[in-house]
Order: structure tokens, then sequence, then C-alpha cells
């Protein structure tokens, strides 16, 4: 194993490291600002912070301007969940882990390549004093701007550099947004660990760890690919702090620094009992702690659907390695008081919300612990009955359904003793569930569970809307019975029916069934069993008896809306691929009677001109009256005609197409206009995003577009009464106000301005002098950002030797401005000033030496961390 470096460094522990690399920053006129809460605040894209530059993407695309140029931050991620989920690994490899931080340097638009790579290296080299020859670089293969200055200025060896590609040296934050080329640098643990230089085939071994990535942002990313420009080019890089605390403690596995050594001795004691410290299950609990303590810290609370999900998980997963390890009870919160030692100082938050941490996890503990030990049991059993080495699907899904066992719990468990779990089995499993709790939802609304049904209605809706049928089953609460009374709500099956059952996305029927003085309300139509159509309803009068004939009619009014939008969603189909490309796949659809709903596969928004094309397109089929044909012929057939079908689904071998001219195509179970022209008008409504790739169109036909004309003219109509103007001259009218009421605004902020500044200048006497400083710590309620800084700079100049910080709420927030006079510099930073109280009321801020602006979010702290300012100046001067 590597040894610690230069003679001259004592062993770091990772606290001094973090502080080390801070203040090396900060000592070369870089902002500490403080970490960033694990859910991304502006992005919500992200699952969770996983990278040091995610708080700051809105700087590197020039959108935010924060008060410097240069930030030092380290970071808290979690790298759990979603795509990247290395929760498996965890425990069982010696650099895997949910939670860790990353050290970073950042240049908004100030240096770029050089200065980066050179306070790399010096950091490496120098302050922390790693030999040379253990460091091996790499820059993108086409950037010989890095290269030069990697191998000509800073002097490293050409036999410990490489050129790569794009895949490992070119960051990017995610499909979209700030990206550019990077340079990497590695760690060489020495020729006993197996693995090669980065570059070559064995590269994946452990000998060369990758410590630092310097990336150089240069640009932004759309969803097409093209890269923009930035406003400026940027810098931002990560260091990973346990792996560069395990370099620096002479060790090659992250669990043997300092830090996790302690967390495994707490952990150890927690669970009780003679533990085997180099257990990995140990490991698993010292790393799990900290992703959940901090995903509490940040918000996140244990539940069943999205970050609450993957923190239940990781409880969880912690929670049965201790079992394993022979835990009686819950232990897992016991490890918080450490937790707080080690990292509370970095993390204030932390040591601040430890009750709430230690109270989340023991409530999620006794919940597991409820079902833990059952589920256990059933699973020791599968696995003693096993064939092969595959846990089945159900097996998995009734631990995840019953017992909250999580699928990679499972999958854990599974690893340990050799064998795999069946995950699509489980995808099936749960889509099951998830279908059934649909089709009950549907159904017991008023009417109990859905019934299993075997019986077949002939569907005669395509051609009529009414006629006589006979009753052949009748259920209530779930049940068959022979009758219905008048007021029971129930399901009623026919022999035959003209009510469409919803499926394709077009809604059901609704409609009446009539007897000799009864009469029936369909208010939903649902296919049942294999080939019944469940009509879903109430009986409002007189009696209905199974074997009885009856008139079944549906609403005609309705089913002509729903039919103009199905026929409309075909034409939109045709016309999407049309004006977009061939690439069009139906995604999923809504056929309703107001609406049509239509998603599909495409990874951009659409312009105005594309949707101006598809809506031209589709009016011109309606003006042009097609008639429909309906033929029916053999699949194979079907699609060879080009008929456009659904990927995945199951068709039987004889199906029915729809067809309107050469227009359009589709293998369709609906029912449809007559013609064209049934449609009577098209206009699209909404169009967006729904998931990554995948857009969503809404639109109206018929009477739902004449009621959506009607509704956007009074909509009109009414503004134009509001700002009194001619509904013409609406838009201009309306210009005219905002454009009045800005400058309106603009006077407000000058007299405040005016108002506060001498008000500010009363503030003299407030002062108090402390070794020679005049200390000023006010609040100046009603001035602005800039009568804040005027005000700050008039205090100096009638103070004399003065540190001064002034603060004001508005809308909520708190914003503060800081000052030093120039000789007190040395003593006191006006960064640090400003910091002193942002921190206190949830904000960050940074600027010159006798400069510095700063926000925050709680104004409830405000007074408190302005009277806290008096002690901070003693402590930093040493009084
Ligand atoms: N953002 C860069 C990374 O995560 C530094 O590697």
């Amino acid at each position: 194993m590597s040894q610690p470096m230069s003679d001259n460094t004592k062993t770091l522990s990772t606290a001094e490291l973090r502080q080390r690399f801070l203040d090396y920053f900060r000592e070369r006129g870089h902002t500490i600002v403080p970490s960033s809460p694990l859910v991304p605040q502006n992005d919500p894209t992200l699952l969770f912070t996983n990278a040091g530059m995610v708080q700051f993407k809105d700087v590197f695309l020039g959108r935010e301007k924060p008060g410097y140029t240069r930030a030092t931050t380290s970071q808290r991620c979690v790298r759990a969940g979603g795509k990247h989920n290395d929760l498996e690994n965890v425990g069982y490899t010696a650099r895997h882990h949910t939670f860790f931080e990353m050290l970073g340097n950042f240049s908004f638009g100030d240096y770029f390549k050089r200065e980066a790579i050179q306070y790399a290296w010096e950091f490496l080299t120098r302050e922390v004093g790693l030999p040379e020859e253990r460091l091996w670089v790499t820059v993108y293969e086409e950037d010989d701007e890095a290269a030069d200055i990697w191998l000509k200025e800073v002097g490293v060896s050409a036999e410990r550099f490489s050129r790569i590609g794009a895949a490992d040296n070119f960051w990017s934050m995610g499909d979209t947004g700030p990206c550019g080329p990077c340079s990497e640098i590695f760690y060489d643990h020495g020729p006993e660990v197996p693995g090669g230089p980065p570059g070559t085939p064995e590269e994946d071994g452990d000998r060369y760890v990758e410590i630092w990535n310097l990336v150089f942002m240069q640009y932004d990313r759309d969803a097409s690919g093209e890269m923009t420009p930035l406003p400026a080019p940027c810098v931002d890089t990560g260091m990973g702090l346990e792996r560069i605390a395990a370099v620096l403690q002479g060790v090659h596995s992250n669990y043997d620094t300092d830090l996790f050594q302690r967390l495994i001795h707490s952990a150890a004691e927690a669970v009780g009992g003679d533990q085997d410290l180099s257990h990995p299950s140990l490991k698993v609990i010292a790393d799990h702690i900290r992703a959940c303590s901090f995903l509490i810290v940040d918000g996140v609370i244990p539940s069943n659907e999205g970050r609450g999900y993957v923190l239940r998980r990781i409880i969880r997963r912690a929670v049965r390695h201790g079992f394993k390890l022979g835990a009686s009870g819950s232990f897992f919160h016991k490890l918080v008081p450490t937790l707080v030692e080690e990292m509370g100082e970095a993390f204030p938050e932390l040591r601040r919300r430890q009750d709430d941490v230690i109270k989340a996890l023991r409530r999620e503990e006794e919940r597991f612990a409820e079902t833990v030990e059952q589920g256990m049991k059933l699973l020791d059993e599968a696995i003693a009955g096993l064939e092969g080495d595959t846990i089945p699907g159900d097996t998995v899904f009734k631990l995840y359904d019953t017992y909250g066992f999580p699928v990679d719990l499972t999958a854990d468990i599974a690893r340990e003793r050799d064998l795999k779990v069946d995950q699509e089995g489980f995808d099936a499993a749960m889509n099951a569930q998830r279908e059934r709790a649909r089709a009950a939802s549907s159904f017991s609304a008023a009417h109990g569970a859905a019934p299993d049904v075997d019986a077949e209605t002939e569907f005669t809706g395509y051609e009529k809307t009414g006629h006589t049928a006979t009753v052949t089953h009748i259920f209530r609460d779930g049940d068959p019975v022979d009758s219905l009374e008048a007021g029971e709500s129930g399901i009623v099956v026919l022999d035959a029916t003209p009510f469409y059952a919803e499926g394709g996305g077009q809604m059901g029927d609704s409609g009446v069934i009539e007897t000799d003085g009864g009469e029936f309300r369909v208010e939903d139509t649902q296919k049942q069993g294999a080939a019944a159509h469940a009509h879903i309803g109430t009986l409002k009068s007189g009696r209905l008896k199974v074997g009885e004939k009856v008139e079944a009619r549906i609403d005609e009014r309705r089913r002509a809306d729903i039919v103009r939008n199905h026929s409309a969603t075909h034409l939109l189909n045709a016309a999407l691929r049309e004006v977009l490309g061939d690439h069009i796949a139906q995604k999923g659809s809504l056929v309703a009677p107001d609406r049509l709903r239509f998603d599909f596969s495409h990874g951009e928004a659409l312009t105005p001109e594309q949707l101006e094309s598809i809506e031209n397109r589709v009016n011109e089929q309606i003006l042009a009256n097609v008639a429909a044909e309906v033929r029916h012929m053999a699949f194979d057939d079907a699609v060879r005609a080009g008929a456009l079908h659904l990927a995945g689904e199951h068709y039987s071998s004889e199906v029915r197409t729809l067809r309107f001219g050469d227009f359009s195509m589709e293998l369709c179970g609906g029912t449809h206009v007559a013609r064209t022209g049934d449609i009577g008008a098209f206009r699209i409504t909404y169009e967006g995003g729904i998931a990554a790739g995948v857009r969503r169109i809404e639109a109206v036909t018929g009477f739902g577009a004449i009621q959506w004309m009607r509704e956007t003219d009074a909509r009109l109509a009414k503004i134009a009464g509001l700002v009194r103007s001619d509904r013409e001259d609406t838009p201009e009218r309306v210009a005219q106000l905002l454009d009045k009421q800005k400058k309106l605004e603009k006077e407000i902020t000058q007299l405040r301005g005016k108002l506060a500044s001498g008000t500010g200048s009363d503030l003299t006497g407030k002062a108090v002098e402390i070794d020679g400083i005049k200390v000023l710590a006010e609040r100046l309620d009603g001035a602005d950002a800039k009568a804040l800084r005027d005000a700050v700079d008039q205090l100096k100049n009638k103070l004399g030797r003065a540190a001064v910080v002034l603060a004001t709420v508005e809308d909520g927030k708190v914003r503060l401005a800081a000052g030093v006079t120039k000789d007190e510099t040395k003593r006191i930073k006006a960064g640090d000033l400003v910091n002193a109280v942002a921190s206190q009321v949830g904000g960050k801020g940074g600027g010159r030496p006798d400069m510095a602006q700063a926000g925050g979010t709680e104004p409830g702290k405000l007074d408190e961390a302005l009277a806290s300012v008096e002690a901070w100046v003693r402590e930093q001067i040493g009084q």
C-alpha cells in the first residue's frame, strides 16, 4: 500500500483535509460557499445533487450573477436511485458510496484552463505533498491547449500522461446543460495493486484511481445535441473527499479512513455483540447512515415514491444488514451522534436537525422491524425450495408488497447467497397489480369491486346507437344477483350492446337501459372479463331482472363528440409524422367527449410554426371531407399496407383497419366519423413535455372547438374591459400599462433609497467600539440593494475605522451588505462578516475584502444574527 506523503506532512484527518482544501482556494481569491442541499433547488430533472456544480448551474449559463467570480465548496452528493444506482455495490468495494463529498473550485468567467491546472497541481504536490511520480494525468484527445499546459508549463512527464476520448473526458451535467472537455488526475496505488493506467484495457483495475476531475465548461448543450458557447468559459472541478483522504492517509479503501473507521466502530457498538470490524455489513451501515441522515436533514421523508422511496430503500438495507449481524431492536439511529461529531462542524444543519434525524430513522426502523422477520422467513423457505439460481418474481413481489422489502434489498440478500432475482417476473407482477388497482378504482367508485364474468357481449355500436337486448348478468357490490331495485347501483351485462367499452384511449359510452317501467342510467362502460361489456350505473326507477328484454340506448350526442375526437386523433398522428418525421410513435392517448390528448415520442418542444402546420394539415383533411373506410384484414397485410399500430401491443391475426384516403391508416377497434367533415374543426390547445423524449398535445374538435373559441374570446373581452380599450388595441394598451408600471417601480426604488440613506447616516450612534474598530450591525428596512451599499459606504466614511453590516427584509427575503474600512481588512474581511450573518439566516454571499453582499431566506432569525456580530468580531480579532 502507498505510504503517507512528504515527510513534513502529518496524516490529515478527513475534516482537516476538507478545511485545508477550502482554505487553499480561499487564499487564492475564492469565496467559500456552503454546500447546497441534496434536493436540488432549481432543477426538477435531477433526483439528487450529484456534483459540486449543480448549485451553480444558472451561474454557468449566465442567468444568475453571484457577488463573486471564484468559489470553492465541499458539496454533499448522493448517487443512489435513479439511473446510476450503486446501492447494491456499497459495502463490497473500496470506493462505492451512496453519499460522498465533492471538493471543488469554480471560476465563473474568471480564470480558465491554465490556472485551474496550476492550482490543482500545486495543491496536490505542494500543499498536501503527493509525489509527482504517483500521479497520472489525462486530457480530452482534441484539447491541445490543456496538453501543452500540462507537458510544457507544469512539466508533467509524457510517460504519465494520456489523451482520452469523449466518453471519459468530456463532461456534461446531463443530456442538456453546461458541458465541456475535461482533464483528470489519477493516483497510482503502486504495482502491487492490479490494474493499468487510464486508456489501457486494464484501466478498470484498482491501481490507478481517479481523484480529481477538472472540467473546462465551455458550452450549453440543448436537447437536439447542439452546443452553444457559454457567455464566458468557466471552470468546474470535482475531487472526491473520501478518495483523497484515503490516499493521504496511506490506505487503499475509503472505509479505512479515520471518518469511516469511527462510523464502523459506532455501528459495531450499536449493533451489539462481538463484531468483526472488517465485515462488509458494517461498511454498509457506516455508508448508509451518512446518506440517510443528510437526506432527512434536507427534507426527504421515507415514503413509497420518488426521493422518499430511495431513502426508505437505503434505511431498510442498513437495517437488514444490522439484523444479519445479530442486532435486536432498532440500532441504526444510534449512529447519528457519532456522525454529528464527525461532520457537524462542517455541516451545522446536521447538528441543528440531529433530533429530527434520530426520530425519523427510529420510526422507519420500527416500521420495518414489524415485518422483516416474517419476510425473511418467507424468503428462506422460498430459497430452500428453489430449483435453479433465481428467486421467482412473484416471491420478490410478495416480499415487496406484504413485507416492505424493496427489490434491491431482496437482490442484496440473493447476492450474498449466489442467487439472482427474476426482475422481469417482478415487473410483470407489479404491472398486474397496478392494472388491478386501476380497474378497481374505476369500478369501485359506487359499484363494488370488479367481478369476473364469463360471458361474451356482441358489440353492435359501429352501426347502431340503440336496440333491444337481453340481460344476462347483474352484479351488486361485486356479487352476482338476480335483480336490482330502484335506487340501487350495479353492473349490467347484456347479450348484445351498442355501448362502446373503454379501450384504445376511447372512453366508454353512457346512456340508458330501459325496461317496461324501469330505467337504468349507464354512467360508464368498461370491458369485463375477456369479452363482456359491463354497463355501470344506477337503476333510477322500476326493477331490472336477469333474463329480461330491455332497450339499450347510448347518449348519441356524447358519442358523436367522442367520435370526432377519435378520428381527429388519427389525423393528428398522421400529420405529426408528416411534419416531424417517421420517428413519431404513439405513447398514449385519451379520447374524451370534450377533448383529445395524444402522447408521442419526440425529443424537443414543437415550434409555433410546426404546430401551425400540423393544425393546418388536419383541418385540410377535415375540409376535404374524406370518407372513412373500414376493412378487416390479416395483421401482416395491414402492416404491409402501412397501417400504424402500437409497438409491443398484442393484436389478433385478423384486425380492423381504418383509413382516411391516403392520409391516414391505423389498426383500430374504436368508433369513428363517417367522413372527416363531421369533425367540424380542429384546434391544438396545448403542447408540452411529460417525460424525457415524450411530448403531449391536447386538442379540441366540433362543439369543443366552438366552446374553446367562445371562452378565449370572453377572456379577451374581459381583459379589454379591465384595461379600458377596444379589443383590437388590447396588446398595445397592456404594453403601455406595463411600461408605466416599470417606471413607477424605478421611481419608488429611488425614493426608498433616498429615504433609507437619510436614516442610515443616523445609525452612527449605534456603533460599538472593539479594539479601535467601530462595529455596527443594524437593520435598514426599506432600503434596496443599492441604498444598502450606499449606506454602508457612508457609515464607513463617518465612522473612520469600522466594520459595518446592514440588513433589510423584502418579500420575505433577507438582503445584507457589509463593509470594512481598508485599514481593517487584514483583521476582518467583509466577506466573512457578511457570511457570519448570512449563514444564520439560511443564506450565503461574498465579495471583496472591503465590501460584500449576501442574501438569506429566514428573516425570522435576522435580529438574533445581527446581535451575534459583536461577539463574532471579538473572536476574529482575539478579544
Ligand atoms: N462536475 C465534475 C464531476 O462531477 C467535476 O466530475
